[in-house]
């Protein structure tokens, strides 16, 4: 028998990413590839791209050095380019890297799959899927990482203007995908043992308003429906935008059991003037009250949020009130960036670019508060009992475990149990990003 032909998927960016790439590999799976443990192994190279700010591009760019010495080595490797980068450079990424095969935008993962063939057949070069031609990619093969754990796609595509942003040019108008359709995945899932849902989408929020009318609904009712599937103990959903987050959603959060007290709600900035210029269509007064409102709703709700630093004309008045408004809400965690001039944006054509020493000075200055505030919120936690559902041992020490709470903080823990159980541990220590424990079995044995 031949020996079997192996696989690597590099991927960069976002959930979504990490999502369609599990259906890269599954899809794969299925033509008769296997997984390779390293690229050097591998017979077809597939990358995964994203191109929200200009490091994954670097990144990328470091890859594709590495890809065109094993080109070399072996002609006869197959090097796939998928996802956003790929979209948003179209023709030319085969100017910029030659040895490229085969490109496909988000969405288009079924060409990848004909251009392939069974067995690596019949691979047309150049071919490119565009993005008329995306779909929903639920009825491909999966291989997920966790059994316990999974991605669900609510929607593709993005109808914000957010003028930083190139996801809406790279994964085209918003589509829901059917509800029927999310809740048979989430039941097939709870069946083969998963507990713990993410429901994707570029504006969960907004799910549901384009569908036909007779079926027509909103994301509040998508959470209910997920929440009375058996088995399913942990909803979470990623990312809402604060200018569609109505009352039913703060209700179904509320009333569902399963759905997590967490919400990750990028503000991007705290001044609306600037708020006002990303198009953003909320300003800070208004997405406080949102804040307010969700935590009457939900007591010991946690707060993420993404930042930008550096938008164009952003004033150091403008930054003091990003950090006043970082400070009024209390995150619990804040991924931060500096603004990234994207090709084909609104805001890479503004005038008023801010310079990148300026940029780094507030960057570390907002850390600073990030974490600041994390911490306490964090040492807040202990004396507690949390429930946590145990991902695997501890990055650091092979004697701990690790898991998240509901409210979705790391734990690293002394304890007993298997990946994907539910267990209570003692809340003893903490740092801004992680709590540290012991098992309440542990303790009390
Ligand atoms: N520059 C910097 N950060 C950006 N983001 C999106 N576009 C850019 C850009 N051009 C950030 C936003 C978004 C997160 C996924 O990435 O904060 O919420
Ligand atoms: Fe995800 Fe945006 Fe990166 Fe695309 S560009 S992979 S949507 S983060």
């Amino acid at each position: 028998m031949a020996p079997m032909r192996r696989y690597f998927v590099t991927t960069f960016g976002c959930q979504m990413n990490a999502h369609d790439s599990e259906r890269i590999k599954g899809t794969l799976e299925s033509l008769g590839f296997g997984e390779a443990a390293a690229p050097e192994d591998a017979e077809v190279l597939v990358f995964n791209t994203c191109t929200i700010r200009e490091k994954p591009d670097q990144r990328f760019a470091a890859h594709m050095g590495n890809a065109k010495v094993l080109k070399q080595r072996n002609p006869d490797a197959i090097v796939a380019v998928g996802g956003c980068y790929a979209e948003a450079q179209r023709e030319r990424l085969f100017e910029l890297y030659p040895f490229v095969d085969v490109a496909f935008g988000p969405g288009t993962i079924p060409h990848l799959a004909n251009w392939i063939g069974a067995n690596g057949e019949g691979i047309a070069r150049g071919a490119f899927g565009i993005a008329e031609e995306r779909s929903f990619s639920a009825e491909l093969p999966l291989q997920r990482e966790r059994r316990f754990q999974a991605w669900v796609q609510v929607s593709m595509g993005c109808n914000s203007k957010c003028a930083y942003c190139i996801v809406p040019s790279v994964r085209g108008r918003e589509v829901s995908r059917r509800p029927g359709e999310i809740v048979a995945e989430v039941t097939r899932l709870a069946e083969e043992g998963v507990r713990e849902l993410t429901l994707l989408g570029q504006n969960v929020n907004s799910w549901g308003r384009d569908l036909l009318p007779g079926l027509r609904t909103e994301f509040g009712e998508l959470l209910r429906a997920c929440d009375a599937v058996e088995g399913i103990e942990r909803i979470r959903f990623t990312s809402p935008h604060p200018k569609d987050f109505r009352e039913p959603v703060i209700a179904a959060m509320a009333e569902c059991r399963a759905v997590c007290e967490h919400v990750h709600l990028p503000l991007q900035s705290g001044s609306s003037r600037i708020l006002k210029a990303m198009r953003r269509t909320y300003d800070a007064d208004r997405y406080l009250r949102l804040v307010d409102r969700l935590r009457d709703a939900i007591p010991d709700l946690a707060l993420g949020t993404d930042i930008i630093v550096g938008f164009p004309g952003e004033t150091d008045a403008d930054f003091e009130e990003t950090l006043r408004v970082v400070e009024a809400v209390g995150y619990d965690s804040a991924f931060t960036f500096i603004y990234s001039p994207r090709r084909g944006t609104e805001a890479a054509e503004l005038e008023a670019q801010v310079p990148d020493e300026v940029k780094h000075e507030r960057l570390e200055q907002l850390v600073d508060v990030v974490q600041r505030i994390a911490a306490d919120r964090n040492a807040e936690r202990i004396g507690g009992v949390e429930e946590v559902l145990v991902e695997g041992t501890s990055r650091t020490d092979e004697a701990l475990l690790r898991g998240r709470t509901r409210r979705n903080t790391t734990v690293v823990f002394a304890g007993e149990a298997r990946p994907g159980a539910l267990v209570d541990v003692h809340v003893e220590g903490a740092t801004s990003t992680t709590l540290r424990g012991t098992q309440a079995a542990l303790v009390a044995a």
